[in-house]
């Protein structure tokens, strides 16, 4: 078995130009790795500005292995702090999500810190003098994260302090969550009802690379949609489609239909699925929804917006979204071979209830744990993980469509069952796992 630790050289031959090592997805020292390193070198999704809209508003998550408090501070600034008692290191908040008022007091001792992380107060203070605490790390209070941003309320956050800041990160394949948002007749987006998780037996990179996989769709989800196709195949042409019919069915178009859909990369392992259309064009039009648009961005801009109806857009490595159907999916790795899936519904400020509907009904036949579609893919990525503990081929193929050319990176259109996506997130795998071994 070869060693990764402290050989970067060994973690970057594990992807060549055209396929990958399977260790990307089973070895446990990579996972790891893979935490210290890659998660923290990359700008990940953390979670809505809707999820915390006043002050003393918090959420918990965890990123590159990191405990973290997200939060909104009494200026109306979001703060994100390493979930970490600057004492004796007891995490500082337990709930997911809460509202702590004007600061955040540890349950062990009782040390209190203000929403920007600093010492606000420690209980007997007088027994620290003559003491070293003033001129250690504990005396400064929480440990803060620098890096930072929000686009149209979605927070972004790096742990490290290297590689390209924000804009040059995700460069122009923020339109999919600019789509997203200028959907609402606000221009807003809000996170509406509860979080849908979903644990997955697979490595987190699996979930991932499948979402701009478009030659699985009409094999392994024969079972669920083929079987909706055929329940409506006799129907009559006007016969009105239920929402979960409408939503079902385009998922067993056929080969052309998602080549022509065209997929676009972009660097750093970004890339969406539907340049030219997809599998949500043809949602039936809400005529309240549409005057609404009308009103706020007149018919032209409106027929763009909504003309633009991406499928799965990556913002690598842990944000999945949906923009033309408002819901998200984010990917936390639990080991190797398990990772948690967790999906958010959006609402879209101004616009009439039936978009909600049409999402949380997305979200439950689709991503959600009781999903019959869902769980098609979940058989895949199990039958992979079990599939590569055999012997003889250690590699997973990405040939499909391979050019040269695409090495040196950029935007790049090309037909929609390209391995390119894939190919794309491997390289940048590569290279931020790399940075800082
Ligand atoms: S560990 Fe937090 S106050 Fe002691
Ligand atoms: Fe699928």
């Amino acid at each position: 078995m070869t060693s990764y630790r402290g050989n970067p050289d060994a973690v970057r031959a594990l992807v060549q130009d055209d396929r990958v090592h399977r260790d990307l997805y089973i070895s446990q020292e990579l996972f790891e790795l893979e935490q210290e390193h890659f998660f923290a070198n990359t700008w990940n999704y953390a979670g809505h500005e809707s999820q915390i809209p006043k002050p003393g508003d918090y959420i918990t998550n965890e990123i590159a292995g990191r405990p973290l408090i997200i939060t909104r501070h009494t200026d109306g600034s979001v703060r994100v702090m390493m979930n970490r008692c600057a004492h004796k290191g007891s995490r500082l908040v337990s709930s997911p999500c809460g509202n702590t008022g004007k600061f955040f007091r540890c349950p062990y001792h009782a040390w209190t810190f203000k929403t920007d992380g600093s010492l606000l107060s420690i209980p007997l203070k007088n027994g620290y003098e003559g003491t070293q605490l003033h001129e250690c790390e504990s005396a400064k209070g929480l440990v803060t994260v620098k890096n930072v941003r929000s686009h149209r309320g979605f927070i972004f956050v790096k742990i490290n302090d290297v590689g390209p800041g924000f804009e040059e990160y995700f460069g122009d394949s923020l339109s999919s969550i600019d789509n997203m948002a200028d959907r609402s007749p606000e221009g807003e987006l809000e996170i509406a009802g509860g979080c849908l998780r979903f644990i997955h037996q697979c490595n987190w990179k699996m979930f991932v690379e499948n979402l701009n996989d478009t030659m699985h769709p009409m094999v392994a989800h024969e079972s669920s949609a083929g079987t909706a196709k055929t329940m409506w195949a006799d129907k009559p042409a006007d016969e009105p489609k239920p929402m979960a019919i409408e939503q079902f069915v385009p998922f067993m178009s056929d080969y052309k239909f998602f080549e022509d859909m065209g997929v676009r990369t972009y660097d750093n392992g970004h890339s969406f699925t539907g340049v030219h259309f997809s599998i949500h064009s043809k949602y039936k039009a809400i005529p309240e929804y549409d005057d609404a648009m009308k009103a706020k961005y007149g018919e032209e801009r409106t027929a763009q917006i909504l003309g633009m109806a991406r499928h799965n857009t990556v913002y690598y490595p842990n944000l999945t979204i949906k923009g033309a159907i408002q819901s998200i999916r984010v990917v936390k790795p639990i080991a190797a071979d398990k990772c948690l899936v967790e999906s958010w519904t959006f609402r879209l400020k101004g616009a009439p209830p039936e978009l909600l509907q049409r999402t949380a009904m997305y979200n439950r036949l689709i991503n959600s744990p009781f999903s019959v579609v869902g769980h098609d893919d979940l058989q895949a990525y199990r039958g992979i993980q079990a599939g590569l503990h055999a012997s003889g081929n250690e590699w997973v193929s990405l040939h499909r469509n391979y050019d040269p050319a695409e090495k040196k990176g950029g935007e790049i259109t090309t037909v929609g069952t390209n391995e390119l996506p894939m190919r794309n997130q491997y390289r940048s795998w590569a290279k931020y796992m790399t940075e800082t071994m």
